[in-house]
Order: structure tokens, then sequence, then C-alpha cells
């Protein structure tokens, strides 16, 4: 067995997590603090680089203490130290790779630095006792990628947005209709007293031959019906309808990816794999083709320690490190 500790701080929510797990076996959680910054961000509308980084150091020493006390620990314990090197804010990135690298030295334990949407893309099976075949969605405030999924490190990548990630599309309505930051869960809201069919919006790329995705002519279509609409404007209405362009443009390309791939199943990530309406598509055309449907827990979808320290885990069994000298990496593909 080995435990593992993790830091997450690649934008705005600082978390450190603890987990236990050896080849073969499920790997636990023992410990998933995660210190949100949305209320000091919110008034700005969006994320303060500089304020996140400050808040990323203000909050780490507490948050090991917790997270060591939670897991009933010792330090010496700890087999090996992990953060997440990219993609983020390399500001915030500094931070949490900087206090791992520094605990492993101290404590003459590897490193590991990890890819922030590898840790997306593993968090569904975190549970389980391995890692299948399969294709991978994440859908995040930054991405919007189809992998498909060999096994644990080995992915293709078989499209992604060519503009805004489905996340950034969800926080940018949110801000035009006038719902505070980030847009995803507040729209979410006020789409449930809305109706879907509504406004009519376009479904980008849909029946086009690749699998990339692009929302932002949905964006701007959402912008000319506000301006035509004007007092007019159904919000709850025009939220449900733009939520079920995004929802049918994300499960149509992901649904035909699978059938020219031959994965039975399905693995969705990221924060925007909250949206309950996202969710309950995906169960019924996964159900539909026989695939399986594999989503993380709720707290596992938005930016947490626990994924990142899974990640790192898997590739400790493999007798993987990373050097102290290697650099965090701002734009740090997935493939
Ligand atoms: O994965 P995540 O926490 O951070 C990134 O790696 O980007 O994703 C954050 C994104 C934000 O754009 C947020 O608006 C979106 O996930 N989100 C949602 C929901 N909850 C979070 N989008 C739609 N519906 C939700 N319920
Ligand atoms: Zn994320």
């Amino acid at each position: 067995m080995a435990l593992l500790l993790a830091i997450e701080s690649s934008c705005d929510e600082t978390a450190v997590a603890i987990v236990r797990g050896n080849k073969g076996s499920a790997t636990e959680v023992l410990a998933s603090e995660v210190s949100s910054q949305i209320e000091l961000h919110r008034e700005h509308g969006g994320v303060v680089p500089e304020l996140a980084s400050r808040n990323h150091s203000l909050r780490l020493p507490a948050l090991v203490s917790k997270a060591i006390a939670d897991a009933g620990v010792r330090m010496e314990e700890i087999d090996a130290f992990a953060a997440t090197s990219g993609p983020g804010l390399a500001s915030s990135l500094l931070i949490g790779s900087t206090a791992a690298k520094g605990m492993a030295c101290a404590a003459g334990r590897p490193f590991l630095g990890i890819n922030h949407l590898e840790g997306h893309l593993l968090s569904p099976f975190l549970g389980r006792t391995e890692v299948p075949p399969h294709l991978a969605l994440i859908v995040s405030g930054g991405h919007t990628l189809l992998i498909d999924v060999e096994a644990a490190g080995c992915y293709r990548k078989l499209g992604s947005t060519r503009d805004d990630a489905a996340g950034e599309a969800f926080d940018k309505v949110g801000k035009m209709i006038g719902l505070p930051y980030p847009g995803g869960p507040e729209i979410e809201k006020v789409a449930r007293g809305g109706d879907p069919a509504a406004y009519s919006f376009p479904r980008s790329m849909l029946h086009d031959p690749h699998l990339d995705f692009s929302f932002s002519g949905l964006k701007t279509a959402v912008l000319y019906t506000l301006q035509r609409e004007c007092d007019h404007l159904r919000v709850p209405d025009l939220a449900a309808s733009f939520q079920q362009a995004v929802v049918d443009t994300l499960v149509g390309k992901t649904m035909r990816a699978l059938g020219s791939s031959g994965r039975r199943v399905l693995g969705l990530s990221g924060g925007v794999s909250m949206n309950s309406a996202l969710r309950s598509a995906f169960e019924t055309a996964c159900r539909g083709s026989g695939v399986e449907l594999a989503v993380a827990p709720p707290a596992l979808c938005t930016d947490n320690a626990a994924m990142i320290a899974f990640a790192a885990l898997l590739r400790h069994l493999d007798g993987s490190t990373t050097p102290l000298s290697e650099d965090i990496h701002p734009n740090l593909p997935l493939v």
C-alpha cells in the first residue's frame, strides 16, 4: 500500500488530498480538502490571477495540516508528494508545485508533477480497481476534449474545442444574462424553470465528420437573442435553450465517437459534468447504446486534489517520478 499527498492549485480552488492504494485494489480517499475562492473572485466577474495565487499560499499550510489530521496519518508515512504542474495559471500552479516539492525534499520522498486534465480524465474511475479502456469526455472551464483511452497514461486525442470550452460558454452566457460567476451552476438553476425548445440555437459542427467542437457561434446567437428580445426576454427559457444546445452538441458528437471507436465505456469528467441535464442526457443515450457511463461523484467533478492524487498514485506505483528541477507548464497539453 502506498500513501500519497497531492496539491491542486491550478486555478481558484486550493485543494489537498491524501489517498492510499495499491495495484489492483481500489484507491481510498483518506482526506480531500477543497477551499474555494469563488466568493473572492465573484465581485470581479472572473478569476483574478494575483488574488488566486496569494490566497493559495495563505490557505495551503492549514489545508495540509487538516488533510494529515483527517487522514489520521503522520507526515513521515507519506510515500510520495504530487502537485498539478499544468495546465493552469502560472502563478497559481507555482504555489502548489513549490509546496509539494518542498515537502518531498524535506521528507526525502519522490515528487510527481501531474497534468490537471489527466486528473479529471481518471476521476470517474477513482473507486475502481482498474481504469478500463474507454472514451473520455472532459468538459471543464478551460477544456472540451474527447480522448480515446487505451489504459491509464495511454491517450489519443479525437477532438477538442476550436474556440470556447463548454464551461467557458456557460460562464460567458451567465455573465451576459447577469448571473454571478461561475455561470455554469447558475444557468442550470435558472434553466429548471424554462423551456429548452423556446429559443432555437445552433448545434455548431454537430454533423461535420470531425470530432471537434465549437461554442462561440452559440454564444453569439445568445447575444443576438438578448439584444433582439430586450424587454420580452424570458431568462429561464433562454438559459434552458442554451443549456440544451450545449447538451445536444456534446452528447451527439460523443455518441458518434463511441460508435466509431467501438469503446463500450464512457468516462465523463470536469466541472460541466455536474450539470444534471447533461448527465441525464448521457444516461439515456448510453442506456440506449449499451454503453456503460462512468461519472465521478459531484465532489470529484469540479477541481479537487483527490483526482490529482489518484493520477499520481497510478504513476508512483509504476515507478515514475518527476525531477524537482522540472518547471510548471501553464499550457501543458494532455496529448
Ligand atoms: O473542472 P472545473 O472545476 O475547472 C476547470 O478545470 O476549468 O470546471 C469549472 C467549470 C466552470 O466553467 C463552471 O461554470 C462549470 O465547470 N460548471 C458547470 C456546472 N458546475 C460547474 N457547468 C454547467 N452546469 C453545472 N452545474
Ligand atoms: Zn479542472
